[in-house]
């Protein structure tokens, strides 16, 4: 059985983008209140005192978008600072990155994954929902500080929607060869704010790979990750190519993770509300974190029959939240 070790904490819900399929212009209506939100020492609290003792050594920020969080540096030195962590890494847009990068490699942070879902800035700029000056050079400056800083590895993230961006597979793809980047493609997921964007549907992990594969060849990597990429390689590229594909094969038995939402619900699995814990009221109601690691250890115990079982199974995923609110 897959160990769960590694926790996504949404340090916040709001995003300075608005992505269409992630939080389309509107969407922020319901963000967090401020009461709402985890304090940095409620979350120190549960990594600390919860979640580590429990198994828990490698932690993954998320939000939203995470650079958004006041005091994110302390956090991450904090972190970092645990004996116990073996892994801190972050999810982010990159927009904030670059002036903050040798602040968060200098803090801890090994690891970093950039939302990259174009290399035309007029197509970046009409998915980010951006009317105003582009946004894609700050974000291409964050991806090159993120590279002379040294983050290793450092992972794209292309989200791959129909009729959107597909025609620059083989573009995005092409970046592995020459630096050592991880390009990873996601299969579209019609999960919260998605769903709206979700007519649109999705072009499957195979299809990309045939096209990479006629283009150069590609060969699969002897090593699989962790999280739920399936890793290719063109042959002699520098980086590798990653595949997330949610929609067509469902990789949820080999789930290694749960998620802390910014407003402290753990949940278990992203395509399944069962199980989900509410950290914060339980903390702010006087319960003890001895209490907190017995309940987080009984959802542990539950967490295999919790897990999505596919679209084929008759199940269907649960997202009264949005990925922004549950953390990507
Ligand atoms: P590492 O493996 O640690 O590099 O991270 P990751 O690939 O899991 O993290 P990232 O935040 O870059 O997520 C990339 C994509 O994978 C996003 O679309 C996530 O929503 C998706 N993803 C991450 N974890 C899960 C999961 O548990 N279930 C599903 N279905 N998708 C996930
Ligand atoms: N389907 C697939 N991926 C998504 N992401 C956000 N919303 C969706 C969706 N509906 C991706 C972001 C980011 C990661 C954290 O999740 O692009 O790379
Ligand atoms: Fe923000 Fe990421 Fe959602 Fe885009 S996908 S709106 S960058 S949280």
């Amino acid at each position: 059985m897959t160990q769960v070790d590694y926790l996504r904490i949404s340090l916040i819900d709001r995003c300075n983008f608005r992505c269409q399929y992630c939080m389309p212009e509107g969407s922020e209506l319901d963000y967090i209140l401020k009461q709402q939100l985890l304090t940095d020492e409620e979350l120190l609290t549960l990594v600390q005192e919860v979640f580590i003792p429990v198994g828990f050594s490698r932690f993954r920020l998320t939000g939203g978008e995470p650079l958004l969080r006041p005091r994110v540096v302390d956090l991450v030195k904090a972190i970092a600072s645990f004996p116990q962590t073996q892994d801190l890494s972050m999810t982010t847009n990159g927009f904030l990155l670059a002036p903050i990068a040798q602040n968060l490699y200098d803090a801890g942070l090994r690891r970093i994954n950039i939302s990259l879902d174009s290399l035309d800035p007029h197509i970046f700029d009409q998915i980010i929902g951006n009317r105003g000056r582009s946004q894609w050079q700050k974000v291409w400056d964050g991806i090159q500080a993120a590279h002379r800083v040294g983050f290793d590895p450092l992972k794209l993230n292309v989200v791959v929607i129909p009729g959107v961006n597909d025609h620059e597979i083989l573009d995005l793809a092409a970046l592995s060869i020459d630096k050592q980047w991880h390009i990873r493609f996601i299969e579209f997921m019609p999960i919260g704010n998605g769903e709206l964007f979700g007519d649109r549907g999705w072009i499957s992990s195979a299809e990309l790979r045939q096209k990479i594969r006629d283009r150069w060849g590609l060969t699969e990597s002897q090593v699989r990750g962790a999280g739920p990429a399936d890793v290719f390689q063109i042959p002699g590229a520098k980086g590798t190519l990653g595949f997330i594909s949610q929609m067509s094969e469902c990789f949820c038995d080999r789930c290694n993770r749960m998620r802390l939402s910014a407003d402290g619900w753990l949940r278990p699995c992203l395509l399944n509300e069962t199980g989900q814990l509410d950290l914060k009221t339980a903390l702010r109601n006087g319960i003890s974190t001895h209490q907190l690691r017995e309940q987080v250890r009984d959802l542990l115990a539950i967490k295999p029959e919790i897990n999505y079982k596919g679209r084929d199974s008759g199940t269907t995923g649960v997202y009264s939240r949005t990925m922004s609110q549950i953390g990507g």
